[in-house]
Formats: C-alpha cells, sequence, structure tokens
C-alpha cells in the first residue's frame, strides 16, 4: 500500500489506551512515520465520548494541521465499575445500553463525521477499532448483549460512512477492525492476560493490515490477520 511507502503523517485516538499506546509507539519507531499525534480524554485537544461536543472541537483544533494519512480510532468499553458485560436476558439494564451505544457507537460515529474531513485527499486510512463479537453472523454463544449491539451499530454506520464518502473522498478506505484478543484492561476480567496477545504484537499486525489496504477494501471489516469478518 502506497500509504507506508511514502512519509506520512497518523492520529491515533484513545491513545492512552493499551492497544492505542502501543500503536502510538509503533508508529513512532516506523520508517515512514513522520509525526504521530495521540487524543485522549487528557490530551489537549481533548476527546471525550462523555462529552461529545470535545469531537467537533478537537477536529476544530486539529484542522490547522491536516492532512492526516492515517487515523485509527481505538476507544471502546466493555465493563466499567459499575457493570460487565450481561450473560443474560434478565441482565439487560437502559444504563449498561446506552453507555455502550455511546462509547462504542455514537462517539465512533461523530468521529467519522468530522475527522474524515481531516484526512488526505490523495489516499490513506480510517480504521475503527470494532470486535468480532460484533458480528451479527458469527454470534453463536449469545451474551454480552449491549457490547455485541453496540459494535454492530458501530459496524453499519462505518458501511454506511463508507459508500457515501466513497464519492466525494474516492481514495478514502473506511474500515473496522477487529484486533485479536490482547492483552489489556479491557479484556483482563475475560481471561485476556491469558489467552490475548501482547499489545506490541498487536499494534504492529494491525499496521501490517492497514498498510496493505487498497481503495476497493473500504468498507470492509477485516481482522488482525487480514480476513474479511461476515457482519
Ligand atoms: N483488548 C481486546 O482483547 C479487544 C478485543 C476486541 C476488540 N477490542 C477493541 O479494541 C479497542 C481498544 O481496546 P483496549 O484493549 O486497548 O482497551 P483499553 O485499554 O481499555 O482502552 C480503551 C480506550 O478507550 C478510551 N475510552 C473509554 N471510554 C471513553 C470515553 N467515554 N471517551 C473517550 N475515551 C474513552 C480509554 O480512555 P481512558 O484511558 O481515559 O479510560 C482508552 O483510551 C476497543 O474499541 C475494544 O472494543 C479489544
Amino acid at each position: 500500500m502506497p500509504l507506508f511507502n511514502k512519509p506520512f503523517r497518523a492520529l491515533i485516538i484513545g491513545s492512552s489506551g493499551t492497544i492505542g499506546s502501543a500503536l502510538v509507539s509503533a508508529l513512532e519507531s516506523h520508517p515512514s512515520c513522520h509525526e504521530v499525534i495521540g487524543l485522549h480524554r487528557n490530551s489537549d485537544p481533548v476527546i471525550d465520548y462523555d462529552h461529545l461536543e470535545t469531537i467537533q472541537t478537537a477536529y476544530e483544533t486539529l484542522e490547522k494541521l491536516r492532512p492526516f494519512d492515517l487515523i485509527i480510532n481505538t476507544i471502546g468499553v466493555l465493563h466499567t465499575q459499575q457493570w460487565t458485560p450481561e450473560k443474560r436476558l434478565a441482565d439487560l439494564q437502559a444504563n449498561q445500553l446506552q453507555q455502550q451505544f455511546l462509547s462504542n457507537a455514537v462517539g465512533p460515529a461523530l468521529t467519522i463525521k468530522h475527522f474524515s474531513k481531516l484526512m488526505n485527499p490523495a489516499g490513506g486510512v480510517f480504521a475503527t477499532l470494532s470486535a468480532k463479537v460484533g458480528s451479527i453472523t458469527d454470534n453463536r454463544l449469545g451474551g454480552w448483549y449491549s457490547y455485541r449491539a453496540s459494535k454492530a451499530a458501530l459496524n453499519m454506520l462505518i458501511k454506511t460512512a463508507s459508500i457515501e464518502l466513497h464519492r466525494t473522498q474516492p481514495h478514502l478506505v473506511l474500515v473496522a477492525i477487529h484486533p485479536g484478543t490482547v492483552k489489556s484492561n479491557l479484556s483482563r476480567p475475560f481471561r485476556g492476560d491469558e489467552i490475548g496477545r501482547d499489545p506490541s504484537e498487536a499494534a504492529s499486525e494491525i499496521l501490517s493490515i492497514l498498510g496493505s489496504l487498497e481503495a476497493s477494501d473500504t468498507g470492509s471489516f477485516k481482522s488482525y490477520r487480514g480476513e474479511d469478518i461476515p457482519w
């Protein structure tokens, strides 16, 4: 992919997180990446999905720094101190559903709305981290209602945006990426440290896949191995 063959600029959203910070580190030592900027809840500018207006404000601050060739949004929530993924229908709570949709679908969609305008018109990749458990076709075990549904909604928002943006930004590749299980705060309560990969390994795999994408891959849902995941 031409993206990584020439000097490129990258923006990592959620750079305080496990995968986000590993992506920043990997890009800082990438020979072709001449600048990487990280955004999170305590960065300047701030991006905080509990305050959705910060998305537009962050965009307005970064506007003077465009264009970016690579944007990766890693923000996502699976559990908090107040709730964990639902095991049964009886566990469903409005507050948990609303918070997961806010952080995993509404915030990332509004980020695509604003930040896609920062992308290099000559071409680039805008990836948002989704999850294979958001695949409706692949759902065999049930459970995890709000996380699954919020990532499925995210996937539909990415697919729909990719169709529209292809008309005005034909060289932009907009994708959903499943990072696989990675040792992190998010996966720790679910044996993540035992079954997950190191964040540095995951970051290198994600960058390798993003670097291999073609314009025709826009609107796809890819795994960290490059396979297409069924919606
Ligand atoms: N780890 C896995 O095994 C795995 C598997 C499949 C998919 N994923 C996806 O990969 C992505 C990254 O996961 P991770 O393992 O790196 O998780 P993580 O270490 O918990 O990082 C999550 C990131 O999201 C940010 N965040 C959460 N709520 C936010 C909000 N309301 N506003 C702004 N930022 C917020 C966190 O910011 P703070 O630092 O401020 O909390 C942090 O930067 C997520 O989208 C997740 O769904 C992960």
